[in-house]
């Protein structure tokens, strides 16, 4: 096959490309990073594309905006193998790994319906990263097991 019959989505200009996530893992990426495109930015999402790697993997292009690694650095939680590429004129001028933060904050709810962040109170969640999962601070509740389903909304 020829470049041009593998391309799915053209290149971008300027903005961030998150490559190498994991076969299905697109949209609990945009919604872990709060990406949910009310901001007008043009937004590729390839979803279970053949990878080397990972035997297939998900592609997003975010258009005109290029995002930080401490903001990032959350979707490892569901795509620990992505890789971040800023693009600037058509060129990748930065490629890095995410890495797994220490704490993730006001991105996950609390499974705990008797939790102090999941009472009306204003108290932000607030989650400690273990090696197999996260711990609620306020009240140890500990989730393994299918992060994504967590994921607090906008
Ligand atoms: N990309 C893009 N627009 C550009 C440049 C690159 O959308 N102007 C995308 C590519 O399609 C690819 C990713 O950014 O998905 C990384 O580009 P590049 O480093 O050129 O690709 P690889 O060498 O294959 O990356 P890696 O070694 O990380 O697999
Ligand atoms: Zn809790």
């Amino acid at each position: 096959m020829t470049d041009d019959q593998k391309l799915r989505v053209s290149k971008i200009q300027n903005g961030t490309v998150i490559d190498h996530i994991a076969g299905g893992q697109a949209l609990n990426v945009l919604a872990i990073l709060g990406i949910d495109g009310t901001a007008g930015e043009p937004i590729s999402i390839v979803m279970h594309t053949p990878s080397d790697r990972l035997g297939t993997k998900d592609i997003i292009k975010v258009e005109g905006r290029e995002l930080s690694e401490a903001e990032v650095d959350v979707l490892s939680l569901v795509a620990p193998a992505a890789t971040i590429n800023i693009i600037r004129e058509y060129d990748v001028v930065e490629k890095h790994r995410v890495n797994r933060p220490e704490e993730v904050v006001g991105v996950l709810e609390c499974p705990n319906q008797h939790c102090i962040t999941t009472e009306n109170e204003p108290i932000e969640s607030h989650f400690e990263v273990l090696e197999d999962g996260v711990r609620c601070t306020y009240c140890d509740t500990i989730i393994r097991e299918d992060l994504a389903a967590h994921i607090l909304a906008g």
